[in-house]
C-alpha cells in the first residue's frame, strides 16, 4: 500500500471490526466532566498531543485507545466527534505508580533537563511495565492484520517492543512529544536499557527536534547493540528508521477562528474588560514547572518596579490551565506562582486596576483563539519544552500579521520560528529585555517578524506533520525485515558508511543487555544535574 498523500491513507475499518489505523496515546482526546447542568459528559483533553491528533483523527475512522482519565474500571468502547474510542482501565494504584510516577515524576522532568529533580522508585516501573503490557495488548486486539499502529510519547515507550512480539505483521510507528533528553541525562534511567529496546521495537521512531533524533542515535547503539550508520539503524534483524517530524497545529482551524465574527468581537470584550491599556502580555501554559512561569513572572514584576513598563498602561494575563495536580511538585509549582501573581499585583496594582490576571481554568478553543487576538505580545517561555503548540496557535492566529511573540530558544518551536524574540528563559534580564523590546514594536516591526512565521506555518500544519510520519510508516517493511533489507543495510555499510563511531558517556564498548547491564554501574559517576543542551 504505497500512500501518496493523506486521503490515501484514510483508513478502512476491516469487514471483521478491526481497524487499519490505530492510534494509542496515555490519554484518550476525551475528559469526564459534568455540564452547565451537572450532567456528565466528555471534554475534550488539555496538551499539545490531542490537539495534534484530534482533528487528525476526526477525518480517518481509525481506533484512539487510551484511558479516559479516571481509576477503575473502563467504559466500553464508543465513538465521540468521529474518533472511534477503547479506554484502557488504571487502578488506583496503576494510576500513582504508571501516570503520576514512573510517568511524571521520573520521565517527565529526566527528559525536560531535569529542571525538577526526577524522583526513582522501583514500585513505579512494575506499574509501567503492566500498563504498557495493557495498552500492547489493547491493540494488538483491535488492529487489523497489517495495520498502521501509532504510539505516542513518553508513557508508552515499552509499547512498540511488546507490541512487535504479540503482532509482528504490524507497522509500528513511535512518536515522542518531549524532548529526547541527552545521554548524560538519559543515562539516569533505571530502566534505560528496557527502554531503549522498546523504542526500537518500533519501524519508525519520530523527535520533534534533530537532537533528540541523534540522542537516540547514540544511545541505540550504545544501550541496546544496534548497529547505526548512516544509513539507519539495524536492530534485531529488523531497520528502524529515527527521523525528526516536528509537530503543528490546525492551521486551517486557527484561521477560521481568528476571522470569526463572535471571536473577533470577543477579542475587542476582552481589551474592554481589562481597561483596554496599550499593551496586553499573554501567557498560556498548564501549569507545569517546565514552563517557566516563575521566571517570566519575576521579569514582569521587575520590568513594572523599574518603571520600564508602565503599570497603568500594561496588563500581563496568565493563563494556567490545572494539570497534574496530586503531584507534589505541581502543587508546590502552584502556590509559588500564586504567591508571586498577589506579590506583583500587591506591588503595582491599583483599585479596579490588575497588573496580572491569573487564570487557573481551561477554556474552549474559541475564547483561547480571542485571547490570542487582543494579545500584543505572546509570552512562550518554556525552560524547555518538545514543541510548543500555543506559540504556533498565536502566530496562525494573527491574521493581519501584527502581535509580538516572545519565544524561548529551549522550546521546539524556536527551530522554525527564528524571527520569534528568542530568549534564554532562564535569564531574567534578557527576559526583561525581551519583553521591553516586544511591547515596544511598532506595527512593521511586529509583521516583518510575524509574516514569515506565519507563511511556514501554512506549509507546515498537522496534517503535513501526520502525514510525514504515516507516510513513512507506511514504507516500513512489514514484518520481519526481509533478506534484502539485511543485504541494503550490510552494503551500505561496506560502502564506506560505517557503523558510526558512536561515543557516549554510557559507552562501555560492548552491546549485549548483559554488557549494558554492566555500563549502569558504570556511569554511576556521572555528575547528577548536569544540564547540557539536547
Ligand atoms: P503542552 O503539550 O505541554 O500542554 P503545548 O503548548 O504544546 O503544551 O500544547 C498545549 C495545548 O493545549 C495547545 O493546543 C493549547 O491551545 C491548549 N490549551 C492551552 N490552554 C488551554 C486552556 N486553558 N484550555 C484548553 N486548552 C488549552
Ligand atoms: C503534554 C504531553 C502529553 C500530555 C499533556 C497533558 O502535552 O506530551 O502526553 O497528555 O501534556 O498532560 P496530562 O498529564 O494531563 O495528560
Amino acid at each position: 500500500m504505497a500512500l501518496a498523500n493523506h486521503t490515501a491513507i484514510l483508513p478502512r475499518r476491516a469487514a471483521d471490526g478491526r481497524y487499519d489505523l490505530v492510534v494509542l496515546a496515555n490519554r484518550l482526546p476525551v475528559d469526564h466532566a459534568t455540564d452547565d447542568d451537572g450532567r456528565p459528559c466528555w471534554r475534550r483533553s488539555p496538551g499539545g498531543l490531542v490537539t495534534a491528533l484530534h482533528p487528525i483523527m476526526k477525518r480517518r475512522a481509525g481506533a484512539w485507545i487510551g484511558w479516559h482519565g479516571r481509576s477503575g474500571p473502563a467504559p466500553t468502547p464508543f465513538v465521540h466527534d468521529g474518533i472511534h474510542l477503547h479506554p484502557i482501565a488504571l487502578t488506583d494504584d496503576d494510576v500513582a505508580g504508571y501516570y503520576e510516577g514512573q510517568s511524571n515524576a521520573t520521565i517527565w522532568p529526566l527528559y525536560h533537563d531535569a529542571v525538577e529533580p526526577p524522583s526513582f522508585d522501583r514500585s513505579w516501573q512494575e506499574h509501567y511495565r503492566a500498563v504498557n503490557r495493557r495498552f500492547a495488548e489493547a491493540a494488538a486486539r483491535v488492529a487489523a492484520p497489517g495495520a498502521l499502529v501509532w504510539v505516542h510519547d513518553y508513557h508508552l515507550q515499552l509499547v512498540p517492543g511488546m507490541l512487535r512480539d504479540l503482532r509482528p505483521d504490524l507497522r509500528i510507528g513511535f512518536f515522542l512529544h518531549i524532548p529526547f533528553p541527552p545521554v548524560e541525562l538519559f543515562c539516569q534511567m533505571p530502566m534505560r536499557e528496557e527502554i531503549m529496546r522498546g523504542l526500537l521495537g518500533a519501524d519508525l521512531v519520530g523527535f520533534q527536534h534533530a537532537q533528540g533524533t541523534r540522542n537516540f542515535r547514540m544511545l541505540a547503539a550504545d544501550l541496546a547493540g544496534a548497529k547505526v550508520t548512516d544509513g539507519g539503524i539495524w536492530y534485531e534483524g529488523r531497520d528502524v528508521v529515527a527521523e525528526t517530524f516536528p509537530i503543528s497545529i490546525d492551521v486551517a482551524e486557527q484561521q477560521r477562528l481568528a476571522a470569526d465574527p463572535a471571536v473577533r468581537a470577543r477579542a475587542a470584550e476582552i481589551r474592554r474588560e481589562l481597561g483596554d491599556p496599550r499593551t496586553v502580555m499573554l501567557a498560556v501554559d498548564r501549569l507545569d514547572y517546565t514552563k517557566g512561569i516563575e521566571c517570566r513572572l519575576r521579569a514582569y514584576g521587575e520590568l513594572l518596579a523599574q518603571g520600564r513598563l508602565d503599570p497603568a498602561e500594561t496588563v500581563m494575563v496568565q493563563v494556567a490551565v490545572p494539570t497534574r495536580q496530586q503531584i507534589d511538585q505541581y502543587q508546590a509549582l502552584r502556590e509559588r506562582v500564586e504567591r508571586e501573581v498577589s506579590r506583583i499585583n500587591g506591588d503595582h496594582a491599583g483599585i479596579g486596576r490588575v497588573c496580572v490576571h491569573y487564570l487557573h481554568q481551561s477554556f474552549d478553543r474559541a475564547e483561547l483563539a480571542a485571547l490570542y487576538l487582543a494579545a500584543d505580545v505572546m509570552a512562550v517561555t518554556p525552560l524547555r519544552d518538545g514543541m510548543n503548540l500555543v506559540a504556533k496557535e498565536y502566530a496562525a492566529t494573527r491574521a493581519d500579521g501584527t502581535g509580538a511573540l516572545v519565544l524561548s530558544e529551549f522550546a521546539g518551536a524556536a527551530a522554525e520560528l527564528g524571527e520569534a524574540w528568542l530568549v534564554n528563559p532562564h535569564d531574567v534580564d534578557a527576559l526583561k529585555d525581551a519583553f521591553a523590546d516586544a511591547a515596544a514594536a511598532d506595527a512593521a516591526e511586529q509583521r516583518r517578524r510575524m509574516e514569515p512565521m506565519r507563511a511556514h506555518l501554512r506549509r507546515h500544519d498537522v496534517n503535513a506533520w501526520a502525514t510525514g510520519f504515516l507516510n513513512q510508516l507506511d514504507r516500513a517493511p512489514s514484518g520481519c525485515a526481509s533478506s534484502a533489507s539485511r543485504a541494503r543495510h550490510v552494503a551500505r555499510a561496506g560502502d564506506g558508511a560505517r557503523p558510526h563511531p558512536v561515543q557516549c558517556a554510557c559507552r562501555v564498548g560492548g552491546s549485549s543487555s548483559a554488557e549494558a547491564r554492566g555500563a549502569r554501574s558504570r556511569t554511576s559517576h556521572l555528575a547528577a544535574g548536569t544540564r547540557p543542551i539536547g
